[in-house]
């Protein structure tokens, strides 16, 4: 097992990679404790957790909204939760993000912990301190900063994850190799059958270094005024895909990560060979390809809410492990776009 801390402005989280879910209570400072998790995970590890009382919601992007938040404050109400409880959040990135928004919120804030279960949340969700829900189709709109005090990353529960959602999870650690570690990017292109066959020591170790990039940037720079951008690298054009064809969010992100080496690559600031072997990873996951339509494309990318006035954060790179944060008009964006569908991606 690992530690890696994450300061934030008003609270810091202790991350524990490695640790495992029935060792949850020797994290667990105070008597009065409440877990809150899905009902997936009630029926894969209900033996598993401690015996403190428990809400169970349901699973998915549709319940991560301002009425589930309504419901679970009902329910702590009803429970008599007060500040001296402690809240522990089990799942994903859904429920560690809706939980710690519930938590900072309810009595102006109740301290909480997490047990993160999926690829995705231990490498990126849980790590950071953004919490929050969707509002009216707009993701993570309501939210606040708040750090958790424990974040537990158990790998083993990763077994029992869908392709899809370690699909999702490797997209974010691919990521992070790429605008942070040209090691780590060749242990992904070396170890590639043990990473997708999830080999628990390999698959540590990519969750500890992932988790490690993301600290460090996030101790630079909560808040994202600067250097917090990096972690969107493929994220602007992701999110557009994402939200056009209703791709899983990794997924989406793999073809994003893709276009921006393309868009580096034309604007002269990566080696095409190096694109090439970035490329190559990527297709060696399973990404699955998928015909995209320009004009939907740009018309998606331009409701983009990280927008900044006429000008956008790109994210470029400069080789592996070396990124590139720019401003750029969005004129000269659907100039980049535009010239990018003239050749096939
Ligand atoms: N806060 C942040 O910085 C941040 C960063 C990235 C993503 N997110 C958010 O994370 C969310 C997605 O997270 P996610 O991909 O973890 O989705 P999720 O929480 O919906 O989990 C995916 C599915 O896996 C199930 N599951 C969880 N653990 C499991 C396990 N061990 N075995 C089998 N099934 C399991 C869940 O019940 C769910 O059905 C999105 O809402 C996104 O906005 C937040
Ligand atoms: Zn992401």
């Amino acid at each position: 097992m690992k530690k890696l801390s994450v300061k934030g402005q008003q609270s810091s989280s202790k991350i524990y990679v490695g640790e495992r879910l029935f060792n949850l209570t020797d994290y667990i400072p105070e008597k009065k404790v409440l877990i809150i998790t899905d009902d997936k995970i009630t029926s894969l590890y209900g033996e598993l957790l401690p015996d403190f009382p428990i809400i169970c919601l349901e699973q998915g992007e549709s319940f991560k909204t301002i009425d589930s938040v309504k419901d679970v404050i009902a329910k702590l109400l009803e429970l008599g939760v007060d500040r001296s409880w402690f809240i522990v959040a089990i799942g994903g990135g859904i429920i560690c993000d809706l939980v710690g928004f519930v938590a900072s919120i309810y009595m102006r804030g109740l301290r909480f912990g997490f047990v993160s279960t999926t690829l995705l949340s231990q490498v990126d969700a849980s790590v950071g301190g953004k919490n929050g829900v969707n509002f009216d189709g707009y993701k993570n709109i309501l939210g606040v900063f708040n750090q958790p005090e424990f974040v537990i990353c158990d790998t083993v529960l990763l077994d029992t994850l869908s392709d899809d959602d370690i699909l999702c999870g490797l997209a974010e650690i691919i990521k992070h190799a790429l605008i942070a570690d040209e090691e780590m990017f060749s242990l992904l292109e070396n170890e590639k059958d043990d990473v997708l066959f999830l080999d628990n020591k390999i698959i540590e170790k990519l969750v500890y270094k992932s988790v490690k990039i993301k600290a460090k940037i996030v101790n630079e720079d909560e808040r994202e005024h600067g250097k917090r951008k990096l972690l969107n690298f493929g994220h602007t054009i992701g999110h557009a895909i994402e939200k056009v064809y209703g791709l899983p969010h990794g997924q989406a992100v793999a073809i994003g990560m893709k276009y921006a080496v393309i868009l580096s690559v034309n604007k002269g600031y990566l080696n095409a060979s190096v694109a090439d072997r970035i490329y190559k990873l990527i297709n060696s996951y399973g990404y699955p390809e998928v015909e995209i339509d320009k004009d939907k494309l740009l018309s998606a990318l331009l409701k983009d809410k990280k927008k900044d006035g006429d000008n956008l954060y790109f994210i470029y790179l400069k080789d592996i492990g070396v990124p590139l944060i720019s401003k750029v008009a969005i004129s000269e964006f659907k100039e980049d776009i535009n010239e990018l569908f003239k050749h096939s991606v």
